[in-house]
């Protein structure tokens, strides 16, 4: 990379800013693409687009124009921004005339912007071949760039067409469009803002279609209409109640017989007994026991509310049947280990009970919950407002049993039809602290569904490809009846998630939880079955309307020039992007097939879809302007596990469209870059795996990126212990890393002295293409990170960059001056190894940070000792911290910890795998009053000063020598400020603190320290 080519983010980057609007992201699902399907640890569009920008902006000249480009990351990166195009529009201009300038080095010939522009040279390639979920491509895209994106997993795969190609190539006029969309369908209202420069303008000849007309969602609309509609024919009378009366919901605990045998009743598993756990509404299920022997019986008891049996005196629902394993009879109080349970559920005896019918006043048509448990995105309804319980019927329970009959039927119809099981059979792994259920007998996919749920996933799933087999036989194009069908799949998926025995009734806001709210399967007792004809949480048509929002959002997504896309002339259709021939990409199919990929003229629609290894790329050498990334990290998600509840559905749904895509049986596992344990080896085994797979993925960005482009990768783990790993990987795969910036979208807030220390929620680490230097010499090197380290400390604590954080992107951004040689050695000839330089790196930011917190004074004056412990205090609080982190900050004090902790009296004290440090109340008096050391004294004078012994404090104080020392009140200062209000010793601390004039007038004249 050459100085006069340095990015905004490798200089500096609004880090609190970007987390904020991050952060608050989370909370927003209408049009976001988190509700098209379930990904797991996807990252926020804010991060991703900021970052994104500020990688392929040039750094600032000046203070103005750095202030101004600050501002403007933080506008652009806001999701209310997402389709603002007066600011995309400076966005993409801004990018495209650095572009420019790269391009004409690169080519050796003048580039403007307007060629970018009119589609004559291609813009930015953007490749992200750990795309998941596709928020970095997405955020490249909108951004003017090619976008290329590539998962090894399938349904990651669908997922990205879903979300990046098909929008762009079908949500606008395209020829072969079939007519009866649009003579029935709806003009969506053209852009406010107006629309982007570089757009072409629309022509619209007569009798056509209006020119905003989006035919992808009004297909989706429509067929998704048909589909429901012709499920609701077939399934509606599985959830007729009583006097025609329809549930939204069902309540189910599973059961187990009593193991007493002079009782064994059918025991409800139930965790709690709450139904509404509101302020104002307060309903639970109150189990009736008469006694051992006699069945349960349950009423529906309420506080306040009319229409159900008073609050029994002394009831607590929160008591339930069954914890952890355990459960309790309420008819005789035996109880059922664990380990029996376990067992009594493999061997089939357990059962199934419904507790509870859930109704919504509204009629059918009037709007429940939606998705997630959140309202519904036409405002309609807020979360379980109005809700109403009653027990179940003999009504209820006949039409439960009607639709357990129409299954074995149906199963039998579709089986003849699809050549396949229909109900996945295929098998649910146990795994370790990640997959719990299967534990409890539910060991093939299918087996996750009651017979209702199956049964109306499996009508659904065939009303999905009987609505594709009508597109074709409309007269569709096949790739955009493809691209329809994938749609209805994916959305019925996430009505699979919401229909299953693993979904929660979610008794605060009243509504069902989708099965994924952690990302693992763990055992569920008591669950919710949802009405998928109704429009509560859980439904098709709530998922519905959360689908035509993210269609309608990614269809106003504005064209990149040279491709298809809103805003450009209807073009004749090309087809779909091809995804790689063999799903064993990575496995050594040795053909690099690159697909619609020609130099110098970009023939696609803005965005391409692979599914393609990172290991493995289908690009050639120097091929991409950057690569941004967020690659797996160790065990973190088991991506290929999890979405096999998905695969299973999409196989039967539109397996058959995408042959290459759904070959295995269930997705790919031997190339997924994962540190499993389960296998052969271990976890000394999986870990390797992990590590040697990474760095071949790093190698292989590093082969495809343009020797001047930049490369972002998303570091994500919270522990600081890989850090150093990852860094050196990159280093090893010929990546320097130029900078580092750790975003906290989760926004949380201080540590307690429970938790143990983490770090924020990820760290965007900049990387450039080594141009490796062959030796450098230690002093010089030294002189060089001191410069260069200056500069970058005094803009993360600008940035608000704190805690343990501020090391680890010190240490990142310090790598950029080390990683340059190959070698570094003093002037003896000795190599100075890499650890050698952080240390140096660890004790620069030390010596800052100190100073900072004392507010530049002082820093000096004060000994490592006291050093270290305000240091820890504005590190991580009161929180304990893992031992090889507390190493490092004590030897960046030039303290040795071992040494520290076995210290007579000393502040650290180890507990097991963690240190803790001490403050003033934990501590032995005697050691207090004798030692000689500043935080000794403070927190002795602490404790006279809490018993009020104040001829004892100021003896203290003055024999110390402390009593009138300046910096003595600010450590004690510094150290309140930096923990959190309710903390014990920060009361101590702002207690002394009040008095001190007064206590400096009585300790009297300064002695020497
Ligand atoms: C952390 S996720 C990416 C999430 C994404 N940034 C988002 O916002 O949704 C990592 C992805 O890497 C994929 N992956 C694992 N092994 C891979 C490989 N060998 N090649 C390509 N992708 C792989 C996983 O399937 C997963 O989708
Ligand atoms: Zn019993």
């Amino acid at each position: 990379m050459t100085q006069a080519d340095r990015r905004f983010i490798e200089e500096s980057f609004p880090v609190k800013e970007v987390s904020q609007h991050a952060a608050k992201e989370k909370t927003i699902r209408y049009g976001h693409i988190s509700t098209l399907h379930i990904w797991w640890a996807r990252r926020p569009l804010a991060a991703s687009r900021a970052t994104a920008y500020a990688a392929l902006t040039p750094a600032a000249p000046d203070l103005l124009v750095w202030q101004g480009e600050r501002n403007f990351i933080v506008e652009l990166c806001r999701w209310e921004n997402s389709l603002n195009l007066p600011l995309l529009e400076r966005a993409r201009r801004v990018l495209y005339a650095a572009h420019a300038e790269r391009l004409s080095a690169e080519l050796g010939k003048a580039v403007s912007v307007e060629d970018i522009a009119a589609g004559r040279v291609p813009p930015p390639r953007v490749l992200d071949p750990f795309a998941g979920g596709g928020s970095y491509p997405l955020e490249a895209l909108r951004l003017g760039c090619e976008a290329y994106a590539g998962d090894y997993n399938p349904v990651a795969v669908l997922i990205l067409k879903a979300t990046l190609e098909f929008p762009q190539q079908y949500g606008h006029l395209f020829a072969g469009m079939p007519d009866h969309l649009w003579r029935k369908g709806k003009t969506r209202a053209p852009h406010a803002a107006g629309q982007m420069a570089f757009a072409l303008n629309d022509s619209t000849p007569t009798d056509a279609p209006p020119p905003n007309f989006n035919p992808l969602l009004e297909a989706v609309r429509h067929w998704g209409e048909w589909v429901l509609n012709e499920a609701r024919t077939e399934l509606a009378g599985f959830y007729a109640g009583p006097n025609g009366e329809t549930a939204v919901g069902y309540i189910w605990a599973r059961t187990l017989p009593c193991q007493n045998p002079a009782c064994g009743v059918e025991i409800p598993l139930m965790r709690q007994f709450w139904l509404a756990k509101k302020d104002k509404k307060k309903i639970a299920l109150h189990p009736l026991s008469r006694g051992a022997g006699k069945p349960l019986a349950f009423e529906i008891v309420a506080q306040g509310q009319p229409g159900y049996a008073p609050w029994p005196k002394d009831f607590d629902p929160e008591r339930g049947t069954v914890k952890g394993a355990v459960v309790t009879c309420p008819a005789c109080g035996a109880v059922i280990d664990a380990n029996t349970t376990r067992r009594l559920f493999r061997e089939g005896k357990a059962g199934q009970r419904m507790v509870a019918v859930v109704l919504s006043p509204r009629p059918q048509g009037g709007r429940g919950t939606g998705g997630g448990g959140l309202p519904s995105p036409s405002g309609r309804g807020a979360g379980g407002e109005g809700k109403t319980y009653r027990l179940p019927t003999e009504a209820d329970l006949a039409a439960y049993r009607a639709a357990e009959q129409a299954l074995q039927a149906k199963r039998e119809r579709l089986r003849a039809a699809w050549g396949m099981e229909p109900l996945p059979d295929e098998p649910l792994p146990v795994m370790s602290g990640v997959f719990k259920a299967p534990i409890y007998g539910m060991d093939a996919w299918g087996k996750l569904f009651n017979p209702r749920q199956a049964l109306a996933l499996l009508t659904f799933a065939d009303a999905v490809r009987r609505a594709h087999a009508e597109m074709l036989a409309q007269g569709y194009p096949a790739d955009f009846a493809k691209a329809v069908a994938t749609y209805l799949a994916l959305s019925l998926d996430m009505s699979a998630a919401f229909t299953n025995s693993l979904a929660r009734w979610e008794n605060t806001s009243e509504v069902i939880k989708q099965l994924f709210s952690r990302q693992a399967l763990p055992m569920l007792w008591d669950y919710a079955e949802a009405n998928p004809l109704g429009d509560s949480s859980g439904s098709f048509s709530t998922g519905q309307e959360y689908y035509l929002k993210v269609l309608d959002h990614l269809t106003r997504i504005p064209a990149v020039p040279g491709g298809e896309g809103p805003h450009s002339q209807p073009l004749p259709h090309k087809g779909g992007g091809e995804t790689l021939p063999s799903p064993h990409v990575g496995e050594g199919s040795g053909v690099r097939d690159i697909p619609h990929v020609e130099e110098g003229g970009w023939g696609g629609e803005g965005a391409r879809v692979t599914h393609a290894s990172a290991t493995r790329l289908p690009y050639p050498d120097a091929f991409f302007d950057a690569v941004l990334t967020d690659p797996p990290y160790y065990d973190n998600v088991a991506y290929s596990y999890l979405s096999d509840f998905f695969y299973v559905w999409l196989k039967r749904t539109v397996g058959h469209l995408y042959p290459d895509l759904f070959s295995t049986p269930l997705t790919p596992k031997s190339g997924e870059i994962v540190a499993y344990s389960q296998g052969e080896g271990g976890f000394e085994a999986g870990k390797r795996f992990f590590e040697e797979q990474l760095a071949a993925a790093f190698r292989e960005s590093a082969r495809v990126l343009k020797p001047g482009g930049v490369a972002v990768v998303v570091y994500a783990h919270k522990s600081t212990a890989g850090w150093e790993t990852v860094i050196n990987a990159l280093l090893d795969c010929g990546l320097v890393v130029s900078a580092a910036w750790p975003l906290n979208t989760e926004m949380q807030s201080r540590l307690n002295a429970n938790e143990s220390a983490a770090l924020a929620s990820s760290i965007y680490i900049v990387a450039r293409k080594a141009a490796r230097q062959g030796l450098g010499f230690y002093h010089e090197v030294r002189a060089e990170l001191r410069r260069h380290l200056d500069e970058r400390l005094q803009r993360l604590w600008e940035e608000g960059v704190g805690g343990a954080d501020f090391f680890i992107a010190a240490i990142g951004s310090a790598i950029e001056v080390f990683g340059k040689y190959e070698q570094v050695i003093d002037l003896e000839g000795n190599l100075i190894r890499g650890e050698a330089l952080l240390d140096e790196v660890r004790a620069l930011a030390t010596d800052f940070a100190v100073r900072q917190i004392l507010h530049n004074g002082f820093a000096a004056e004060i000994s490592d000792r006291a050093r270290f412990y305000v240091l820890w205090r504005w590190n991580y609080a009161e929180a304990r911290v893992p031992f090889d982190e507390a190493r490092k900050l004590a030897q960046a004090c030039g303290l040795d910890i071992v040494e520290e902790w076995s210290r007579r009296g000393s502040p650290l004290k180890k507990e097991q795998a963690f240190v803790r440090l001490l403050g003033p109340h934990q501590r032995e008096l005697e050691h207090l009053a004798a030692g000689r050391e500043l935080i000794d004294v403070l927190h002795h004078a602490l404790r006279l000063w809490e018993k009020g012994e104040r001829a004892a404090l100021i003896e203290r104080l003055s024999e110390s020598g402390y009593g009138r020392n300046e910096a003595f009140y600010r450590v004690a200062q510094a150290i309140s400020e930096c923990l959190p209000f309710e903390s014990k010793e920060k009361k101590l601390l702002d207690g002394l603190l009040t008095g001190r004039t007064r206590l400096q007038e009585e300790v009297g004249q300064p002695r020497l320290l």
